[in-house]
């Protein structure tokens, strides 16, 4: 597994992000157990709390065709195009990966390579 490749493809996915009353776009690239790579983005509503971020996109899309394996996700997320920054996963998105995913399941953000278990080390199961 590529993570300097899998965090492209997130960036590339942020390029569809729907985020018109925040800026920040969003995009994730989860990385299938099958090889496949599943991408997402963050789609907001005017009713706000009906947003959905990049990274679930990612994992419903996945598992919705029947995917629920996976190794590793990559999330990139910015203002104005400059990735640098980190996108942590919202505690959300994180119970999500914990539904589907062990604690060594891999997050890739901007500055490098962590565990689910880094952002959730106690998970409820
Ligand atoms: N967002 C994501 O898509 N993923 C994250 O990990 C954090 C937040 C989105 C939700 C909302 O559209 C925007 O970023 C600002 O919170």
């Amino acid at each position: 597994m590529d993570s300097v490749l899998l965090f492209e493809e997130a960036v590339d996915a942020s390029g569809n992000s729907y985020s018109c009353y925040s800026g920040f776009r969003v995009g994730a690239a989860l990385l299938a157990k099958n090889g496949k790579i599943y991408k997402g983005c963050n789609i907001e509503n005017v009713s706000y709390s009906m947003t959905i971020c990049a990274e679930r996109t990612a994992f419903f899309k996945a598992v919705s065709e029947g995917v629920t394996e996976f190794r590793a996700i990559a999330i990139a997320g910015s203002k104005n195009d400059d990735f640098t920054k980190p996108c942590n996963p919202c505690g959300a998105c994180l119970q999500v990966m914990a539904e589907f995913c062990d604690d060594d399941f891999i997050i890739i953000l901007s500055d490098g390579e962590y565990k689910l278990s880094d952002f959730l080390p106690n998970r409820f199961d």
